[in-house]
């Protein structure tokens, strides 16, 4: 198949261009001029910034994609600037999801697939959610909730782009593995080696993680399938903070996380590290297993998390 990826220098998108090449895919990665050092090996190069939609449209139409992959995201600067990290990403969301459906479909391409999150869900109660859960749109910090109302954004363009355009949305749970934040050289890593990720109580929000390569194949397996939907891609066990945290610290060497009042959480680490240390739950990917077929390589963050 001839499949375009967007966000091809990406944690995840850089080695799926690698992924469905080797599965026989004739792939075209498509960079923003200033990375284009940063590509990947494929079939061809598409240069682009999502975000101008003339010259998007212009380098899908070159590609002729039949499948359209969305890595796209501008988390990347997270740790530097959280912020602007934050309202790029939301605005790839919004305004890069529909250029890049816009293009997908002059394109005549026939499937869209792309990333969105899995800890996105509003808290029900339960440790673990499937897809049917409501996403926190209206989550009490404000930051949280733009982020949030983006990713619903996208979710919605994705699955309701148009009856030839079949969609595929993949939640991915929190990514570990070369390259993101979690890897030894990671800014987690960073942190946690530094002391400064305590333990809220009870540590009893709940993680579902998942390793780069899982990211990858659960990429490759959406686009050779025909399923339509919201995915959950995440390892088999969810893990409360009260086993992740002090086992991440373990396997960096790092010192063994202080334990602090439940209640001080989010003033000592901001709202969202306390909501995910004390209450975010964790993501089911059954649905998954079911529907596309796939299965994560790593069905435990145990085994690798914090050692490379
Ligand atoms: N589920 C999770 O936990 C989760 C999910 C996503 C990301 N993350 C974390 O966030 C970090 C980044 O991961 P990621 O794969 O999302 O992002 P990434 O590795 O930063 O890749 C994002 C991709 O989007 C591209 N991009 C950004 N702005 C663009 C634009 N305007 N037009 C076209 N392309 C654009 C980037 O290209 P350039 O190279 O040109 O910038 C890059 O190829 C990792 O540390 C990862 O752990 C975590």
């Amino acid at each position: 198949m001839r499949i375009l990826v967007a966000g091809a220098t990406g944690v995840v998108g850089h080695p799926l261009v690698g992924a469905l090449r080797a599965r026989g895919h004739q792939v075209s990665a498509l960079v923003r001029e200033e990375s284009r050092t940063r590509a990947p090996e494929a079939d061809t190069i598409v240069v682009a910034d999502a975000l101008d939609r003339e010259a998007l449209l212009a380098a899908v139409s070159e590609a002729r994609p039949e499948v359209v992959v969305h890595q796209m995201s501008a988390l990347r600067v997270m740790f530097d600037n959280p912020p602007d990290a934050f309202t790029r990403t939301a605005r790839l969301r919004t305004e890069g999801t529909a250029n890049l459906i816009a293009a997908a479909r002059a394109a005549g391409a026939r499937r869209l697939v792309a990333q969105s999150i899995s800890f996105a869900s509003a808290p029900t109660g339960d440790p673990v959610v499937d897809e049917d859960a409501p996403l926190w749109v209206d989550a009490p910090d404000p930051g949280w909730a733009a982020t949030v109302r983006a990713v619903a954004d996208l979710e919605a363009q994705v699955l309701g782009a148009s009856p030839e355009l079949s969609g595929a949305v993949l939640r991915y749970g929190s990514l570990y593995g070369p390259g993101t934040s979690y890897a030894r050289t990671g800014a987690s890593a960073q942190w946690v080696l530094a002391g400064k990720v305590p333990l809220p109580e009870g540590g009893t929000g709940v993680t579902s993680f998942l390793h780069v390569e899982d990211a990858v194949g659960a990429a490759a397996a959406a686009v050779e399938s025909e399923a339509t939907g919201v995915f959950h891609i995440t390892d088999d066990e969810p893990a409360p903070a009260a086993q992740w945290l002090p086992h991440y610290a373990q396997a960096l060497e790092a010192p063994e996380p202080p334990t602090i009042p439940a209640a001080s959480a989010p003033r000592l680490l901001g709202w969202f590290m306390a909501h995910q240390l004390t209450a975010a739950a964790g993501a089911s990917n059954a649905r998954a297993g079911k529907e596309l077929g796939w299965k994560p390589l790593r069905p435990s963050w145990r085994h690798g998390l914090g050692e490379e």
